[in-house]
């Protein structure tokens, strides 16, 4: 059976119910960045859950009154005319996926665990919890999906194609998404959980955002993969991403700290030098990102602590570091840091354990 598409539902019998998810954002460390054909990734990437920056969304859907099906959405319990436009576009584009859409009327009820101006990036925790609670109403429907590998997979594929990112926002821990030889079941259709050997250091990872800017990017990630197109150093990044996605996978499963630094580094420095390198040109980095991360770097040397960065394509500085260092960590944030963040913004986040749902 293809758990890709689904079916129609009878219309002699009146359905209703609601779902809901909560669903986290992701970091990854393995950046996904140019894409082809129907949203699918020129290179795998790794990530991990977060914990504390979430979504919560809420599907009430029964079977509809009048000939053509009402789908309405509501952001933190307002109408949101752009939020709307792409979510309801998203559903229609489902029709093959979820014909039985179009088959009941859809009450959507979205909201953020954290502020829409915080400058993190709700695609991935949004589309997520969108494909769960659809991938749910699925399986009360339709009575597919009951295999719990099914179910996360067909949510993954379904949220990727909502945004790429979002397709590792369907498990907690590490996930991949794109084929990668040297693992397993990998796929560019859908993320799979990271199944291989993590030192326990990497699993009490912390991440500390710290929020430079909060005003919404100049530049959109879509406009930024289609930029890879043509790009001057296009393979050179495959070939890239590649060496490190393999260093990386030793470095999570030996607790090799320095190499784990070398790579999740690089990959963030990396992510914003293929920006400044596009034609055009462009840089989502802010003067404030590049005095924090040689501040970084200067603390590292001075202390000899595990502590890092990575960037998304956004010019907020997620430092990574683990539990047992946290007090001193807390110290360097308040005595070196917070003075670039706007308002004095941080969210302390960490390594998450994925979705859930919700009654
Ligand atoms: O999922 P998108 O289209 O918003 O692209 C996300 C790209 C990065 O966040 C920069 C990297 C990644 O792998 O998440």
């Amino acid at each position: 059976m293809n758990i890709f598409s689904s079916s129609l539902i009878s219309e002699t019998q009146n359905h209703s119910g609601t779902v809901s998810w909560q669903s986290p954002s992701n970091i990854a460390l393995i950046k996904y960045w140019g894409k082809f054909g129907v949203q699918l990734p020129k290179n795998s990437s790794l990530s991990f859950a977060l914990s504390e920056a979430y979504t919560y969304t809420s599907i009430k859907y029964s079977s509809k009154i009048s000939e053509k099906a009402e789908h309405e959405f509501f952001f933190e319990g307002k109408e949101n005319p752009a939020f709307s436009k792409k979510v309801l576009h998203f559903l229609k584009e489902l029709d093959v996926i979820f014909p039985f859409l179009k088959q009941l009327d859809i009450k959507i009820e979205s909201k953020n665990s954290f502020p829409h101006s915080a400058g993190i990036a709700s695609s991935a925790s949004s589309m997520s919890a969108l494909a769960l609670c659809l991938c749910s109403i699925e399986q009360e429907l339709i009575g597919s999906l009951q295999d719990e590998i099914d179910f996360f997979t067909k949510a993954s594929y379904v949220a990727r194609l909502g945004s790429g990112s979002a397709s590792r926002s369907v498990y907690g821990g590490y996930s991949v998404w794109g084929e990668f030889t040297e693992l397993v079941e990998t796929s560019n259709d859908y993320a799979v959980p990271f199944t291989y050997e993590v030192h326990p250091l990497f699993m009490l990872l912390r991440d500390s955002i710290l929020i430079v800017s909060d005003t919404e990017k100049a530049v959109s990630s879509r406009a930024g993969h289609a930029l890879m197109n043509g790009h001057p150093y296009a393979d050179a990044r495959i070939a890239q991403s590649k060496q490190n996605m393999s260093c990386l996978i030793a470095a999570l499963k030996q607790g090799d700290t320095d190499l784990f630094i070398e790579v999740v580094e690089n990959e963030a420095m990396s992510l914003h030098a293929l920006m400044m390198s596009s034609k055009p040109w462009y840089s989502l980095l802010h003067p404030n990102t590049l005095m924090i991360l040689d501040k970084i770097r200067a603390f590292r040397e001075k202390n000899g602590l595990f502590i890092c960065f990575t960037l998304d394509a956004g010019p907020n500085v997620h430092l990574l570091y683990t539990e047992e260092d946290e007090s001193q960590v807390m110290q360097f944030i308040d005595n070196d840091l917070i003075e670039y963040c706007v308002d004095r913004n941080i969210i302390h986040d960490k390594v998450g354990f994925g979705p859930k749902r919700m009654e």
